[in-house]
Parts: C-alpha cells; sequence; structure tokens
C-alpha cells in the first residue's frame, strides 16, 4: 500500500510550505504574538478584533492585545490558551462596561507612559470624564451614558485628526446623536431628543456638515470632549465667545448681563437658542411682529424705546444704502468710472455689519456711532453716482448738440453741392 503513503507525504509537505508562506505573510510579529495567531486560527468573533486592529492608532504605535487585555503572548503558542490567558500573567479579558473609564485611563492618564509616546499627549481624558454627566451617572450604576468605547470605538481607534475617526468634528454629531437622537435609548431620561436635528438645521450645522467649515462648532466645541454636561447659565456666553469674542464681549458689558444673572436666563440662549440658531435678521430687533425684545419689554419702558431706536439707526443705514447701491450699479453700467463710490459702499456695508454686533450693547448712543459714520460714506457715494449721471446726461446733451451740428452742416454742404450742380451739369459720356 505505498500509494497513500506517498499522498500523506506530499500533504505534509504542501501543509508545511503553506504554514511557512502564512507566517511570512503575517510578518516576525505574530510569530510569537500568540493571542493573534490562535485568534486567527480559531476564526469567526475571536478574529474580529484582528481585522479592526490593523489601522488602530495603538497598533501604528507598537501596541498590540496584551497591552490593553493582559496576558503572555509568547505563551500558548502551542495551543494552550490558559497559558495565554493566565489572570497571573496580568490577562484581564473583556473589560466590565462600568470598569472601561479606567481600563482606557490606566495608560492614558499616566503622563509618564504617555510622553514615552508622544511628548505632547494629553492626559486630563479621566478626569474631565469623571466630571461629566456621563461620568457621574456612570459612577452610580447607569450603563446606558457614554464610556470611552462609545466615543472612540474599540478595535480600529483612530487619531481624532484623522477623517475616519468617530471624533472627527464632521463625524461628532452623528456620534453623540447614535444615542441622543434615539428617543426609545434615551427614554429613561428626562432630555429632549432633538439636538441633532436642530443643530442640522442650524448656522452651525450647515458650515461644519454641508460646507465642511471647521471654524463651526460641533457638539464637543460647546459642551467639552470628556466634560460633556449642558453648559451652565453663567458659562454659555463664554462659550459661545471663544468664537464670538465682540459679541460676548458688548453682552457682557450691557444692562442685560447683570439682569439676566439675577433672573437666571441662559445669556445668548435667551435670543438665539442653543442648537437651533438661525441666521439672525434686521427684524428681530425693534418693535415689528418678529422682534424679541417684545418677548420681555413693554411699550413704554426705556428698553421698548431703544429697541425702536436701534432698529430705525440699522434699518435707516441699510434703505439708504439700498439707493446708493441702485445709483452707482446705473452709472457703473453705463460705463462711468466709479470705484471710489464702490469702495465707500463697500466700507458703508462693514458699518451695517459692525452694528449688527454693536446690537448687543443695547446703547442707541453706541450703535449710532457706527451707524452715523455709514451713512457718512453712503452719502458720499450717493453724491458720486449722482454726478456720474449727471454727467452721463451731460455727455448724452453735447452728443446731441454736435450731432445736430454735424448735420447742419452736412445739410449745408448737400444743398452747397446741389446748387454748383444746377450751375455746371454734368454732361453725358457717350
Ligand atoms: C491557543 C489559543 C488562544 C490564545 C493563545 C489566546 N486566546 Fe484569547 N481566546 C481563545 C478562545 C478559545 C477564546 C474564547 C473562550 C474563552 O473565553 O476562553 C478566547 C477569548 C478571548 C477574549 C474574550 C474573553 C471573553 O471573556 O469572552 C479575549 C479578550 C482574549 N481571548 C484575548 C486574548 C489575548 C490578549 C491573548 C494573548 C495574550 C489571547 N487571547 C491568547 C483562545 C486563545
Ligand atoms: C486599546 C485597547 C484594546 C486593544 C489594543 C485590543 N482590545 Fe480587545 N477589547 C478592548 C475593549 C475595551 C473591549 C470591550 C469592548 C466592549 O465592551 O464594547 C474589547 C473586547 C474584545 C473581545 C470581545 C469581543 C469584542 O469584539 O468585543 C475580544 C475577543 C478581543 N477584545 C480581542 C482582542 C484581540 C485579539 C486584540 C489584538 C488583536 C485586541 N482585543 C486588542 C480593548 C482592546
Ligand atoms: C462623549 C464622548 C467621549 C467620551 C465618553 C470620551 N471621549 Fe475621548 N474624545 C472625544 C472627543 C469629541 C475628542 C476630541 C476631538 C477633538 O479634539 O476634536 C476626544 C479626544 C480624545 C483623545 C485625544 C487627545 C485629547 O484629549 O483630545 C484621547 C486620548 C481620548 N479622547 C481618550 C478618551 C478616554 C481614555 C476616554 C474615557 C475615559 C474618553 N476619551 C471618553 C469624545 C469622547
Ligand atoms: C496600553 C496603554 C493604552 C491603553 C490601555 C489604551 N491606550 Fe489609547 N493610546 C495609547 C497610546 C500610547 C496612544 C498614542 C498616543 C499618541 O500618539 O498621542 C494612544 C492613542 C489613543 C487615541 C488617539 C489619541 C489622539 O491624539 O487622537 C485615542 C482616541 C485612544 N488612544 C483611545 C483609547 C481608548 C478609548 C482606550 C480604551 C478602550 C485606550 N485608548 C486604551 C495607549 C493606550
Ligand atoms: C452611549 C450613548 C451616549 C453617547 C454616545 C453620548 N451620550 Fe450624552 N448622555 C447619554 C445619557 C444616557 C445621558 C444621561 C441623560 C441625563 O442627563 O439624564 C447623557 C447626558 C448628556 C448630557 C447632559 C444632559 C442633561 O441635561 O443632563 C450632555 C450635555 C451630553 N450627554 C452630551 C453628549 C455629547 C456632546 C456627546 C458626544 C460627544 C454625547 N453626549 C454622547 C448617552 C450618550
Ligand atoms: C453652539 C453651542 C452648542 C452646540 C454646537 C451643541 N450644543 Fe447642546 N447645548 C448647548 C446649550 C447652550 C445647552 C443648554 C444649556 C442650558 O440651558 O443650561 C445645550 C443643551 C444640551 C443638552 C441638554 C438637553 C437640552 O436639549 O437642553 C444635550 C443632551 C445636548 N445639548 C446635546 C448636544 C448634542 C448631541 C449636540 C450635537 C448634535 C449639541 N448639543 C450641540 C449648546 C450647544
Ligand atoms: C467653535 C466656534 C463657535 C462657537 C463655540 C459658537 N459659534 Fe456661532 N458661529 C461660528 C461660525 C464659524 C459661524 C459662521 C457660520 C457660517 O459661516 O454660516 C457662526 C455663526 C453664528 C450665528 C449666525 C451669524 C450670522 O451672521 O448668520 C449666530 C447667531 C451664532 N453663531 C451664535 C452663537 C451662539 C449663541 C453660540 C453659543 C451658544 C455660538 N454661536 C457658538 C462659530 C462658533
Ligand atoms: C437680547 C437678545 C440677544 C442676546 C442676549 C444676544 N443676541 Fe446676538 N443678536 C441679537 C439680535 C437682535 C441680532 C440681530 C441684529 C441684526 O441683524 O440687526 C443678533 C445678532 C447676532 C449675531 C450676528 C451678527 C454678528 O454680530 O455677526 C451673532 C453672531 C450673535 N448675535 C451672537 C450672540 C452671542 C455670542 C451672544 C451672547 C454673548 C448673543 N448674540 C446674545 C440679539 C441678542
Ligand atoms: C429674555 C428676556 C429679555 C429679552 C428677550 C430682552 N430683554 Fe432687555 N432686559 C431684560 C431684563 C430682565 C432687563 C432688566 C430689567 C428691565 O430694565 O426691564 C432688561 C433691560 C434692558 C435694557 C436696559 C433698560 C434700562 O432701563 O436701563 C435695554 C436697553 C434692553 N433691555 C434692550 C433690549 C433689546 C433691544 C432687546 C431685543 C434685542 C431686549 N432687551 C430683549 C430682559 C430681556
Amino acid at each position: 500500500m505505498r500509494f497513500p503513503e506517498q499522498k500523506l507525504i506530499v500533504s505534509l509537505v504542501f501543509l508545511a510550505t503553506a504554514t511557512v508562506a502564512f507566517c511570512q505573510e503575517q510578518g516576525p510579529a505574530s510569530q510569537v504574538n500568540s493571542c493573534i495567531s490562535c485568534h486567527l486560527e480559531i476564526g469567526d468573533e475571536l478574529a474580529v478584533p484582528i481585522e479592526g486592529m490593523k489601522g488602530d492608532v495603538h497598533a501604528t504605535k507598537g501596541l498590540s492585545c496584551a497591552d490593553c487585555h493582559g496576558g503572555d503572548p509568547t505563551a500558548g503558542l502551542d495551543g494552550d490558551s490558559d497559558a495565554a490567558m493566565d489572570p497571573a500573567k496580568g490577562y484581564v479579558g473583556i473589560p466590565d462596561r462600568m470598569k472601561i473609564p479606567e481600563f482606557c485611563g490606566r495608560c492614558h492618564s499616566d503622563p509618564v507612559y504617555m510622553r514615552g509616546f508622544n511628548p505632547r499627549a494629553a492626559t486630563d481624558q479621566l478626569d474631565r470624564y469623571k466630571t461629566s454627566r456621563h461620568g457621574q451617572l456612570l459612577r452610580k450604576g447607569d450603563r446606558k451614558v457614554a464610556t470611552c468605547t462609545d466615543c472612540h470605538g474599540v478595535h480600529g481607534i483612530q487619531n481624532a485628526r484623522d477623517s475616519r475617526s468617530s471624533v472627527y468634528p464632521l463625524n461628532i454629531p452623528e456620534t453623540c446623536g447614535r444615542c441622543h437622537a434615539d428617543s426609545e435609548y434615551m427614554q429613561p431620561y428626562d432630555v429632549a431628543t432633538d439636538q441633532l436635528d436642530d443643530y442640522r438645521k442650524s448656522v452651525h450645522g450647515m458650515a461644519l456638515l454641508e460646507r465642511g467649515d471647521q471654524a463651526a462648532p460641533a457638539c464637543n466645541d460647546c459642551h467639552g470632549n470628556h466634560g460633556a454636561s449642558p453648559p451652565g447659565a453663567p458659562s454659555v456666553a463664554f462659550i459661545c465667545g471663544q468664537c464670538h469674542l465682540n459679541n460676548s464681549e458688548m453682552f457682557l458689558s450691557s444692562p442685560h448681563k447683570t439682569a439676566f444673572d439675577e433672573l437666571e436666563l441662559p445669556e445668548c440662549e435667551a435670543c438665539h437658542g442653543n442648537h437651533a440658531i438661525e441666521h439672525p435678521t434686521d427684524e428681530m430687533i425693534g418693535v415689528g411682529e418678529s422682534s424679541i425684545c417684545l418677548d420681555c419689554h413693554e411699550e413704554g419702558s426705556k428698553a421698548y424705546d431703544t429697541a425702536a431706536l436701534i432698529h430705525d439707526q440699522i434699518s435707516g443705514l441699510k434703505e439708504r444704502m439700498f439707493y446708493a447701491d441702485s445709483l452707482v450699479s446705473q452709472a457703473e453700467r453705463a460705463g462711468m468710472e466709479v470705484s471710489e463710490a464702490l469702495f465707500q459702499l463697500k466700507d458703508a456695508d462693514d458699518a451695517l455689519i459692525k452694528a449688527r454686533t454693536m446690537v448687543h450693547s443695547l446703547s442707541g448712543d453706541e450703535t449710532s456711532i457706527i451707524t452715523e459714520e455709514g451713512l457718512g460714506l453712503v452719502e458720499q457715494a450717493v453724491l458720486a453716482g449722482k454726478s456720474a449721471l449727471e454727467e452721463i446726461q451731460f455727455r448724452r446733451k453735447g452728443l446731441a448738440v454736435s450731432l445736430l451740428f454735424i448735420l447742419i452742416l452736412a445739410l449745408g454742404v448737400y444743398l452747397k453741392i446741389k446748387e454748383l450742380d444746377q450751375k455746371h451739369p454734368i454732361r453725358e459720356v457717350k
């Protein structure tokens, strides 16, 4: 019976070469990493983390399974899983959900360890997390709040600046929304679930998600990365003010600051909202139907009069600009040189923008300084526009006069030729 023996030898040789090829493909690390080789062999769910780890930030820094899960990656190559996953060798297995922050924090809160990889690595995530609403509730035994892995993922964690990361600015609203927009998941809590929808429609959401403008805030820019809690009333203006510095400074020195503090009104939010912030219009101030001032102020009060005054200043400037613009454009279309007036209109537009920010000072005197400055520029542009249009009129009249003159001249020449013709008629040539 030689035939089956030969077959066995051939099979063995094939198996050996296949194993060598497999090990070469896996590289030298996996030859000593029993966690990977055994899990890969068993396959299915146990091998899924290996695929995920391929692009993981930890793997790129040379960290592997045992750095997080513990155990001995040099043992168990013979198939003895207990030797590799040995609690005596630090094996912790899958951390319980309640222990994940400490599981990750073991390295991330250790400045000495972390700076060995990156001298500027922040190590405050766990401390901040503990102060957040998520961290506080987790400590009380709530298993539904976000822990590190809900926001960052597990096997396949990316650097926050990588566009594939779940905490890359453009991906953050979805990451938070996975829980916060899920009314079923959030049902046990007395918290609304409209933040993501509102945010998407807001000036901020449209700027970030539709135009990719990373200057606009994602959820974490207002709530903090790890300290996630609603910004309390006293801190909203500071948070908005990180980006809207002038509005914030004016608000803080306006009569609203102390009044809002006393009544515990939420500052910027009282007029703009928080998640559904829209592009403000000039009609938001004043005493018209869309004015928000009327939510809190009645006719006859100083605030009511101020609202009306500031609205008139702004709309006065705007209307005059509209008029100036139509004059200057007309002249420009007719080919007149109006660059100076166009510059004045541009400066007036800057004044209008400034005045809209000045609204937050609630001072008619202060806004009038800006609107008067704007009006001064507009009037110059009006003059320039008018004189350009007059110039056109003048040139047209001049043209008409010279045309008439040429016509008369031509007529004179014609008559003269006719007269000469009659005196000396041309003889027909035969
Ligand atoms: C010889 C094979 C083998 C080796 C080597 C091995 N594992 Fe496992 N591992 C298994 C098997 C089988 C299971 C599933 C059954 C179990 O939980 O024991 C498992 C499960 C796990 C789990 C899930 C535990 C759970 O509670 O479900 C983790 C985490 C894990 N291994 C990590 C490691 C790490 C880290 C190493 C290397 C230090 C390693 N394994 C080495 C075979 C192995
Ligand atoms: C950055 C730390 C970290 C690294 C590195 C890591 N794991 Fe995990 N692993 C975790 C955490 C945390 C969980 C628990 C996830 C959860 O509960 O959602 C987990 C869960 C698991 C599970 C349970 C099933 C699952 O997918 O949730 C297995 C199996 C596992 N890891 C194997 C591995 C293997 C094998 C490697 C190396 C290729 C590895 N892990 C690398 C942190 C890590
Ligand atoms: C509620 C979601 C959330 C939770 C929970 C969370 N993170 Fe983060 N994490 C973020 C966001 C958002 C960023 C920042 C992205 C950025 O900088 O734009 C971040 C950034 C990081 C960074 C990069 C360095 C830094 O500090 O900016 C590390 C490291 C990190 N987190 C680790 C952790 C650890 C460890 C935990 C658990 C203790 C954790 N995170 C919990 C959302 C979260
Ligand atoms: C064994 C130590 C260790 C453990 C445990 C660990 N990490 Fe890391 N982590 C690192 C190191 C080292 C880096 C690379 C730091 C760097 O380059 O700035 C890193 C990087 C990161 C980054 C990218 C940092 C950035 O600047 O964007 C995130 C996010 C992160 N880890 C989250 C986690 C989470 C979540 C857990 C728990 C599931 C965890 N880590 C567990 C050591 C660890
Ligand atoms: C795993 C699900 C989950 C994820 C992901 C998550 N959260 Fe939460 N969050 C919760 C739960 C549950 C609460 C508790 C509700 C409460 O406060 O009673 C909460 C509470 C909050 C609160 C406090 C609300 C209040 O008024 O008490 C804020 C703010 C918050 N989360 C912001 C965020 C932000 C920002 C992100 C993303 C960076 C995020 N969350 C990601 C589940 C999650
Ligand atoms: C422009 C800043 C800003 C952005 C961006 C932002 N929030 Fe908020 N958020 C606030 C303010 C302000 C409050 C109300 C705080 C208060 O009144 O005490 C709030 C409140 C909350 C609350 C408490 C419940 C509620 O609705 O009042 C949750 C939960 C929350 N935000 C989640 C999110 C999520 C998720 C995102 C991203 C989709 C997000 N926020 C984006 C500023 C912001
Ligand atoms: C991280 C920076 C940042 C933070 C924080 C921030 N904003 Fe903004 N905001 C922007 C940017 C950038 C735009 C311009 C978006 C665009 O181009 O449409 C903007 C636009 C606006 C607008 C519309 C302006 C216009 O002329 O259309 C309002 C109103 C506004 N933000 C109010 C707020 C309030 C109120 C807060 C705090 C609750 C806040 N913002 C927090 C960056 C920020
Ligand atoms: C009392 C109501 C009120 C409060 C409080 C308020 N605003 Fe406004 N805000 C307005 C009105 C009204 C306008 C529109 C002015 C216009 O267009 O004529 C406006 C316009 C804006 C604009 C667009 C114009 C510009 O300056 O670019 C931004 C941005 C803005 N507000 C941010 C803030 C911030 C940040 C805070 C908190 C520090 C805040 N607002 C507080 C009423 C308010
Ligand atoms: C959320 C309520 C609220 C809104 C909206 C609001 N205010 Fe006020 N305002 C107050 C409170 C409260 C005071 C302090 C008590 C008072 O004078 O009525 C105040 C005071 C003032 C003052 C100082 C009055 C004085 O006697 O010195 C002016 C001016 C003012 N507001 C203008 C405005 C304008 C303009 C708007 C619209 C853009 C506006 N307010 C919107 C609540 C509000």
